[in-house]
């Protein structure tokens, strides 16, 4: 995205809000959060009661949704304005003209089985990853129809699609948004699409007989009502088949996104995040239709960001390099890194960083020593990556704990096998890890493996031609544990 100052910025927010001049206050937040300043830096900065910046901030957001007919939170201004400066003189010639769509948000949920996502900003506090947002957008507004987020629990899926959502040129090009998140034990595809169609569908609807009707409605639907639909934690919907491959469980779903994709034309766009592979879509006949975006952690520069975007920032070169520690033993995973910028914000260290390190640096100092540790192996590290603090047990790890506990149940050697994988400190090749369970047969320990790589479990590095599997640093503090809670006879 193009380079836009804080005084053109102002100049643009006062010709679309149709003002002279804002107040003091209202430029100040303005070009500081312009420059990405979060409302506790403003109010220190200018010595203003917080609460006091953070409604000026709000009122500025709704003064600019209702000017341009579109949601603008702090979370996306600075694009909402970059849309509208690069589009005014082409198109959108005149305020006026300004495309002022609706954004229908499904708020709350006719079925017990679905919830919708709140998009809360405050909360999420976006940081970093706008070349992949300006790639995605691109992919979206393009060609592919539907976009997989996949990747480990907490890496940011759900954060990432909320954001797209908000993005002008997406917002603007589908001013309908359906969000539904999967997220109960029994989910059907009837459930879903009534929830689309609502009023269209018909009451006495019989789905033993009309299965193929509703899925053909659904799409129609779709074709003649350009929507977005993001739709979160597809894991819960899906189950794995003999060969650790996964499918629906309701078959309808296959056969929507096989006709999805297929259909001419198709103006409405999906979205979905997963902690799973996705089944692939009309037998992979249409690829170009679909994006598969795997995440990973945040990079420094974005994790320190992370810090500041919760107030906490480093004092000093040694509070610094204690983040920048902290950030790479988690690999950059932004919900561990958002709970320990939370726990430094609060009492009882209240942003004392150095305080937080007296307290917990020995769990990061102990992680790092294992990584550059010369033996191979080791089943006795240190486990508590995941759960030294209690809101790091309770934020982090129980999410992880479900995605465990979902691996068991339906594969338990490749649970095994994540579980022994874990003794390895550093990244080995396959083979290793076929090692780890040499007492199955060949057919099962492959399956094992694959069930790991579709569960987007194992982190690769590839060095002269060669690729070497490890799991990433929190997988791997629980994946400990779990084993210590193994029988010794189930290990071998
Ligand atoms: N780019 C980001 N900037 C700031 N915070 C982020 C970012 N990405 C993620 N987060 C924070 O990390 C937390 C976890 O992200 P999110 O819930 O999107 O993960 P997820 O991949 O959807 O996990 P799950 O698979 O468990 O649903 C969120 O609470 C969010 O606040
Ligand atoms: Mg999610």
């Amino acid at each position: 995205m193009e380079k836009m100052t804080d005084d053109e910025a102002l100049n643009i927010l006062e010709e679309i809000l149709e003002i002279k001049q804002l107040n003091n206050v209202q430029k100040i937040v303005f070009c500081q959060a312009w420059s990405g300043q979060s409302y506790m830096q403003i109010a220190n900065a200018f010595d203003y009661d917080y609460s006091y910046i953070k409604d000026t901030g709000s009122q500025l957001w709704q003064m600019l949704s209702t000017a341009l007919g579109q949601k603008v939170t702090k979370l996306n201004f600075q694009s909402v304005l970059k849309h509208y400066a690069k589009h005014r003189e082409s198109q959108f010639a005149s305020q006026s003209a300004f495309y002022r769509p609706e954004v229908e948000l499904l708020e709350s949920s006719p079925s017990p089985n679905y919830s919708t996502l709140s998009i809360d900003e405050d909360e999420t506090r976006w940081v970093g990853r706008e070349s992949l947002v300006d790639a995605l957008t691109e992919k979206i507004k393009g060609i592919s129809r539907v976009l997989m987020l996949v990747g480990i629990t907490g890496i940011g899926k759900s954060s990432l699609a909320i954001r797209l959502s908000l993005e002008p040129a997406i917002a603007q090009t589908w001013p309908f948004l359906h969000v539904i998140r999967f997220d109960a034990e029994q989910q059907t595809f009837e459930q879903f699409a009534r929830l689309l169609l609502k009023e269209q569908m018909r009451s006495d609807f019989e789905l033993e007989h009309e299965s193929q009707k509703l899925v053909i409605d659904l799409v129609n639907y779709l074709q003649t009502h350009p929507s977005l639909l993001l739709l979160d934690m597809i894991e819960e919907i899906l189950e794995t088949g003999d060969r650790g491959e996964f499918h629906y469980k309701d078959p309808l779903f296959a056969q929507f996104f096989d006709r999805f994709i297929q259909v001419e034309p198709m103006p409405s766009r999906l979205i979905l995040t997963s902690q799973d592979r996705l089944p692939v879509i009309a037998e992979g006949r249409y690829l170009e239709r679909s994006h598969l975006e795997y995440l990973k952690g945040l990079n420094p520069d974005e994790a320190l960001e992370l810090f500041g975007s919760w107030e906490v920032y480093p004092q000093t070169d040694e509070e610094r390099e204690y983040l920048q520690r902290i950030v790479r033993v988690y690999e950059g995973h932004p919900l561990a890194l958002r709970v320990i910028a939370g726990e430094i914000r609060e009492s009882p260290y209240n942003r004392d960083i150095q305080a937080y390190w007296h307290d917990y640096g020995e769990e990061i100092v102990t992680i790092e020593q294992q990584q550059i540790a010369s033996d191979l192996r080791s089943s006795a590290d240190s486990v508590t990556l995941a759960n030294y603090s209690i809101n790091l047990t309770d934020l982090v790890k129980c999410r992880i704990e479900r995605t465990f506990i979902r691996l068991r149940v339906s594969s338990p050697l490749a649970y095994i096998l994540l579980c022994m994988g874990a003794t390895y400190r550093c990244s080995v090749e396959r083979t290793a890890w076929l090692l780890l369970i040499a007492d199955s047969p060949k057919e099962a320990q492959i399956i094992a493996f694959q069930t790991l790589q579709r569960r987007f479990l194992l982190e690769t590095d590839s060095k002269a031609g060669r690729v070497f599997y490890r799991l990433h640093s929190l997988i791997r503090s629980i994946a400990l544990q779990h084993l210590v809670n193994f029988k010794p006879e189930s290990l071998l």
